[in-house]
């Protein structure tokens, strides 16, 4: 297939109304939009014919569509599916149905990954550590034998949705506060976390050549950050660009790691990647303790690729053009071709 022409579809979420969280969570599924721009150059710039399709508010619209174009493969960049991040699977799915490949990983996959838990359940089935952790679904009043902080999120959401300054909370009260905010803002469980003070990490990966490759390391810089907030990614970190969050927490790529300690991070990292059958390229967060040992805080298997992204900065680092890394996904879902 190298080097012939094909027709790529490119599948994104755009919804305009939320349903649930928080008025400003919109700019998260607003960055989609950049993202579309450089696909397209990158997709174009490999000799491709570039289509692209928005899934809004109803799936058959995307069907016909589907149907009409029958592209060779689609790139999936949908990370939700009517402002729903728990209904993401459901594009994979679609696609494994109408027998057509796409980027990315499974439905399977992607479902599992939704389920912070049972994420960590497995994870510590195989010995990874992540940070111990109690799931629920309405407030708990006095818990015995917290050590707090702890940090509350909700179960089932991403890129920082419902993670605020707040989530790292130190008392019964603010705990259930907390709980309170993600069941009622997000109508879903409250994760509830150890809190991991130390260094934090992104692994970006990628599949090529039959081998998964760990992406130069990323690290998020706190030490800028005020005194008093909390030192994590959370929403405003993550998306206000005007924010202290934002301004503050600087991505460092390639960290310096200690190579003994980079070693043992990639290999994490592949481990992971694998156990969760990702596939193409996926994204683990992990973070270090003050004694070296390391959580894997999440596993991404359909990260943020968009040019300002982690992932996106890693592979400039390795050296590949955002062209060569568009056309290495899109190799390997057509080996994929039912
Ligand atoms: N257990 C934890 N200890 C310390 N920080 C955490 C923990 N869990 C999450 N965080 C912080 O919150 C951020 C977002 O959490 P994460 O679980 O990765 O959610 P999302 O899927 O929304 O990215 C992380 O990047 C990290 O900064
Ligand atoms: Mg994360």
């Amino acid at each position: 297939m190298e080097g012939s022409k094909l027709k790529v579809g490119v599948l994104y979420n755009l919804f305009e109304r939320l349903e649930k969280g928080e008025a400003k969570d919109i700019l998260a599924e607003e960055a989609v939009q950049e993202e579309i721009g450089a696909i397209e150059e990158g997709i174009c710039s490999l000799g491709h014919e570039f289509h692209v399709m928005a899934v809004r508010h109803e799936i058959d619209s995307v069907i016909h569509w589907l149907k009409e174009i029958r592209p060779d493969v689609v790139f999936n960049l949908c990370e939700s599916v009517y402002g729903d991040a728990s209904l993401e699977m459901n594009i994979p799915a679609l696609l494994d149905l109408l027998r057509i490949p796409y980027t990315g990983s499974s439905a399977l996959t992607l479902g599992l990954c939704q389920d912070k838990g049972k994420v960590k359940d497995i994870l510590t089935s195989q010995g990874v550590l992540t940070p111990r952790y109690k799931i629920f679904d309405r407030e708990v009043g006095s818990l015995k034998g917290n050590i707090f902080p702890i940090i509350v999120k909700p179960l089932h959401e991403d890129g920082s949705l419902g993670i605020s300054n707040q989530s790292v909370v130190h008392n019964d009260e603010s705990l259930n506060r907390q709980i309170r905010y993600v069941i009622e803002k997000y109508r879903q469980p409250a994760l509830v976390e150890e809190y991991i003070d130390g260094r934090e990490l992104n692994v970006g990966l990628l599949e090529t050549n039959g081998k998964v490759e760990p992406l130069p390391i990323s690290e998020i810089d706190y030490s800028e950050f005020p005194e008093g907030i909390p030192r994590i990614c959370g929403y405003e970190a993550k998306w206000v660009q005007d924010s202290i969050e934002y301004q503050k927490s600087k991505p460092v790529c390639p960290a310096p790691l200690e190579w003994v300690m980079q070693k043992r991070v990639e290999h994490l990292a592949i481990k992971v990647f694998k156990l969760f059958g990702c596939r193409d390229y996926a994204r683990v967060d992990m973070r270090i303790d003050r004694d070296g040992k390391i959580y894997v805080l999440e596993v991404n298997p359909n990260p943020d690729i968009s040019p300002p992204s982690g992932m996106a900065r890693a592979i400039r680092v390795r050296g590949m053009t955002y062209a060569e890394f568009l056309g290495a996904v899109i190799e390997k879902a057509i080996q994929r071709k039912p």
